[in-house]
């Protein structure tokens, strides 16, 4: 119940996206905990969200009577999800409503949810019926064995997708098995890591600041909670019966996005980046710039080689340095854009770029003596060590570029 009039909305949540230890007392009534807080984001669920609560509700009031609480997290849904749940108030005593209009995103929704809730373990499940209800009573069996997190998977016995495309499943094993290359400490403890139907208890994430991008917040959960025993329950995707899928090609980048900022700032890394402040989405960024110059890099050198047939050593200085003003325009706009916007002046334009290359130009020559100690010294593959001389190089000229060239000045 809310502690203000029973059919109103739930006050949005600001800040960080931080579980609080205990349930936040402004909303427990009496300071009664329950048992489970099930979120269910919503974005354009109004044919929906009517049943979904009713099945939730039918199916809980037997399990777990008054001991469990739905938060339906709603962004503002143009066809006005909200409304339609709030209506839904009066009928089921252990609905709550929250209606977000500043922030989008289903991860920080979950989130946010999960900051207002009252419950000791807390889930999520779609709103849209595609997650099969019954699965849950499952979940919070395994949750009460002991398990920190138990996940509905579509990958264990018992798993699967009801009728999803060729495309679909591809992309859906694909974005696993690029989660199990790049970081395959998280994504490797889950069968279906891109589920986002699951429960996790309270005292397992609570305290910690995350960080989701995207849909997938299961990743940010094994990657930034103190998750120990993980259990999986298999169920089918079903078919949608309203609305459509919000999933988009955007997801799928934020995804990668995701993968490579939880891998920077957890692990060694991350110990190295909270303790020297390493900007981890700058050099997310850097880094990717880095990789359209490394296209431009080796294809310049491969016509320098063969079509023009010049020596190794040229070569390798001509086509870096192609690549350097590739990457300087680049990082102009987008790495540092928040800061070079602030310095347009011509002549701030061309100090930057000359301090990019003479840092990059030192990187070349790191460059130069590192794919000849590589090849001359030790034998190797001429582009195999380039590729390493070229990662050496990133590090190096990211350093020193965000301190020297895109600077940030404080004036105080
Ligand atoms: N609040 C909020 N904000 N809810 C959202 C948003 C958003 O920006 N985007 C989607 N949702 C809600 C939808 O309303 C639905 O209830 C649920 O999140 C899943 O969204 P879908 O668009 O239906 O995703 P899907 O069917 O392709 O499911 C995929 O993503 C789900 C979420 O991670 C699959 O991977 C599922 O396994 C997964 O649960
Ligand atoms: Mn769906």
């Amino acid at each position: 119940m809310n502690v203000n009039s029973p059919n109103s909305l739930l006050t949005v949540p600001t800040g960080q996206l931080k579980i609080p230890e205990l349930p936040p007392t402004s909303v427990s009534v009496g300071s009664k905990t329950i048992l489970l807080s099930l979120v269910i984001p919503t974005y354009k669920e109004r044919d929906n969200i009517k049943n979904v609560v009713k099945t939730l509700s039918q199916l809980l009031d037997e399990s777990i009577p008054r001991d469990y609480e739905l938060i339906v997290v709603d962004d503002d849904s143009p066809d006005r999800t909200w409304e339609v749940a709030q209506s839904l108030i009066g009928k089921y005593p252990q609905l709550r409503v929250m209606r977000r209009q500043q922030e989008r995103g289903l991860s920080s929704a979950v989130i946010r949810g999960w900051q207002v809730a009252r419950g000791s373990v807390l889930g999520v499940i779609d709103g849209d019926l595609q997650h099969p209800p019954e699965v849950l009573t499952q979940l919070f069996t395994a949750i009460e064995r002991g398990a920190d997190l138990a996940v509905a998977s579509r990958h264990v016995d018992g798993g699967g997708v009801s009728s999803w495309s060729i495309v679909r499943r591809f992309l859906s094993r694909g974005a696993q098995v690029l989660g199990l290359i790049i970081l395959p400490g998280v994504v490797g403890r889950v069968s279906d890591p891109m589920s986002g139907y699951f429960m996790v208890r309270r005292s397992a994430i609570a305290g910690t600041i995350l960080h989701p991008v995207g849909y997938k917040i299961l990743l940010e959960l094994i990657g930034r909670g103190r998750i120990g025993e993980i259990a999986e329950v298999g169920y089918v995707f079903c078919e949608r019966q309203e609305g459509e899928s919000k999933v988009t090609w955007k997801q799928y980048v934020e995804y990668i996005h995701h993968l490579l900022r939880l891998r920077l700032s957890t692990g060694l890394l991350g110990k190295f980046s909270n303790r020297t402040r390493f900007p981890i989405g700058r050099f997310i960024r850097f880094g990717l710039v880095g990789f359209s110059g490394v296209f431009v890099d080796l294809t310049v050198f491969r016509l320098l080689r063969t079509v023009i047939h010049l020596g190794l050593t040229r070569s390798t200085i001509f086509s870096a340095e192609v690549a350097i003003v590739n990457n300087f325009l680049w990082n102009d706009l987008w790495t540092f854009g928040d800061i070079s916007k602030r310095q347009q002046e011509p002549h701030q334009r061309l100090k930057r770029f000359l301090k990019f290359n003479a840092i990059c130009l030192a990187g070349v020559i790191l460059q130069t003596l590192v794919v000849n100690l590589l090849c001359n010294a030790l034998g190797m593959n001429e582009y195999f060590a380039k590729l390493i001389a070229i990662a050496i190089a990133t590090i190096w000229n990211f350093w020193l570029n965000l301190k020297l060239s895109w600077r940030v000045t404080d004036v105080k």
